[in-house]
């Protein structure tokens, strides 16, 4: 393992493509480039202006220190560019106790280049082998194709469907024994 790597907080991930690390004070463009865009949070309101990223921002840093387990949002980086292309997330489920949820998003500029399933990879990953999560579930509309495809692609299984805001979605669950041998390696502490 070379210097760079050991010295690697465990937080940041590493892909052939992209780098995963959390987002920064300093992000505030890009964060509001990606959530003000209503193609990507659709069925939300988009971030209004600056400003109001400037809060949701600051919730989402509070979020990883109160996170002791050490799930919470990454600003998904291209390493070619140094652009923030995405965000992938772990949090609590809402709906179902004791579980925990990944969440993908891309800038709509970069959609079907197969970044929101490197990137999820990645935290899957993270999730199941650094923190030892005993299976990670991500809830997907059932008419959002390009989602559900993600979760599919990403070897995730259908466990039923929940209803939220009126609204139809697909559970999928994934679980450590699906980690396959093909999957790229992200970091290299991890069992
Ligand atoms: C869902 C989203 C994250 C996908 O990001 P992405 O980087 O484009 O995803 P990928 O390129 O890894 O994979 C997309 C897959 O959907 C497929 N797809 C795209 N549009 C599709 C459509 N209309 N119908 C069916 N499949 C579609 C792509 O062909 C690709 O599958 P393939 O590799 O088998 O060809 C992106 O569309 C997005 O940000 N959407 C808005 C936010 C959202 O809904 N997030 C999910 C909440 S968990």
């Amino acid at each position: 393992m070379t210097e760079s790597k050991r010295s690697m907080p465990l937080n940041v991930l590493e892909t052939h493509r992209l780098i995963l690390r959390p987002w920064t004070s300093g992000d505030v463009s890009s964060f509001h480039q990606l959530w003000g865009d209503p193609k990507v949070v659709w069925g939300r309101d988009p971030l209004a202006d600056r400003g109001a990223a400037e809060q949701a921002l600051a919730a989402e840093l509070r979020r990883w220190s109160a996170s002791p387990q050490g799930q919470g949002a990454w600003a998904v980086v291209e390493r070619s560019s140094g652009e923030i292309i995405g965000n992938v997330s772990l949090q609590d489920s809402t709906s179902s106790a004791g579980q925990v949820e990944l969440s993908y998003h891309v800038m709509s500029t970069r959609w079907n280049e197969g970044v929101a399933t490197e990137a999820s990879h990645a935290v899957l990953r993270y999730a199941l082998l650094a923190l030892g999560l005993k299976t990670v579930s991500a809830i997907v509309p059932v008419d959002h194709s390009p989602s559900c495809r993600v979760a599919e692609k990403l070897g995730m299984n259908r466990d039923g469907d929940v209803t939220h805001g009126g609204q139809t979605h697909h559970v999928y669950v994934f679980l450590p024994e699906e980690v396959g041998d093909h999957w790229e390696p992200v970091q290299g502490d991890w069992p």
